[in-house]
């Protein structure tokens, strides 16, 4: 794969829709015995335990895409969802619902969804505390490391692109409530979801500052970028850093 080739990701996303469609079908039947279950349980013996059992039941059908308890790695295409902070994971669930993010596996699995139990979901995954993949060669010149390295610790201040690590937390492992940590994450995905906020097929509540940030980078930086992300790791009890309550470079709505 090349790394000036910024559609990667879609290519792949079609090439996996037979395969995905199966996937949907599976995962919905789960969804739905879990929540049969769930209400047919006699008075709980130990409600927490309970609740907690059975939302790892229900979400065995995120694990056949998203990897065992949520922890997709870096290779392929799905997104890890594990340790990412709640308020994020809740606005990407609702996106999907709403259509502000389009996949047709996810757009039809929380077509039917509450908010309740999409934060249930939210919870769920955010509190799990699970190894990061380990660093991967990344295949980058130094010439481009230097570039990414460029955009995430510093921007590019003449085009109003400010650092990464500004708004993605100091070690990119996301910022409370709703910044996502990016590093680990396939490069194929990473790619993708840029170039969706650069085509306008992925948005974020407005104001949408991401879509700002993608649609000034070049597709060499998205390239470069993308894949020294993906390449980096995290040790195991990382968390995302609490916010502080300063403003962000750029308004974003989505939560700061
Ligand atoms: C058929 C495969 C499949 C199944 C099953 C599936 N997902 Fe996904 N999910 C995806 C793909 C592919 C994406 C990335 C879509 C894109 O390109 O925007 C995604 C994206 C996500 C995201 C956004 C991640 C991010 O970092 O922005 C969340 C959250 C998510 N899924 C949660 C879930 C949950 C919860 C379940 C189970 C109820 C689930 N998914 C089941 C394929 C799946
Ligand atoms: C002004 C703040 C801000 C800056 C600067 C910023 N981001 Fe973001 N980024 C966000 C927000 C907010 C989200 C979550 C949007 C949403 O809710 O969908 C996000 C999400 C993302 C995602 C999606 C992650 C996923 O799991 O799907 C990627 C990829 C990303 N940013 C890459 C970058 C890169 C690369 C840079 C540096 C060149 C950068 N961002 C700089 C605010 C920012």
């Amino acid at each position: 794969m090349s790394p000036d080739c910024p559609t990667t990701g879609l290519r792949l996303r079609s090439a996996n829709m037979n395969v995905s469609r199966t996937l949907t079908a599976a995962a919905l039947g789960l969804i739905a015995f879990g929540a049969y279950s769930q209400t047919a349980a006699p008075q709980a013996a130990s409600a927490a335990a309970t609740v907690q059992n059975s939302m790892a039941q229900r979400m065995q059908a995120c694990v056949m895409c998203h990897g065992k308890e949520g922890r997709a790695t870096n290779a392929g295409y799905f997104p890890r969802i594990a340790g990412k902070p709640q308020g994020y994971l809740f606005n990407q669930l609702k996106n999907f619902r709403e259509g502000r993010r389009r996949n047709q596996a996810m757009n039809h699995l929380m077509q039917h969804m509450s908010d309740d139990y999409l934060q249930d979901i939210a919870k769920y995954f955010a509190e799990l505390n699970l190894p990061y993949p380990a660093v991967q060669a990344h295949g980058l010149t130094a010439q481009q490391v230097q570039l990414a390295e460029q955009l995430v610790f510093k921007g590019a201040p003449e085009r109003n692109v400010p650092a990464c690590v500004s708004c993605h937390g100091s070690s990119m492992a996301g910022r409370q409530p709703a910044m996502p940590g990016l590093l680990t994450l396939p490069a194929d995905y990473l790619i993708g979801q840029l170039g969706a906020w650069r085509t306008g097929s992925r948005k974020a509540i407005a104001p949408d500052c991401m879509a700002e940030v993608a649609k000034r980078l070049t597709p060499e930086e998205v390239g470069a970028v993308s894949r020294w992300l993906s390449a980096q790791t995290l040790p195991t009890d990382t968390k995302p850093q609490a916010g502080s309550g300063e403003p962000l470079p750029i308004r974003c709505g989505s939560g700061e």
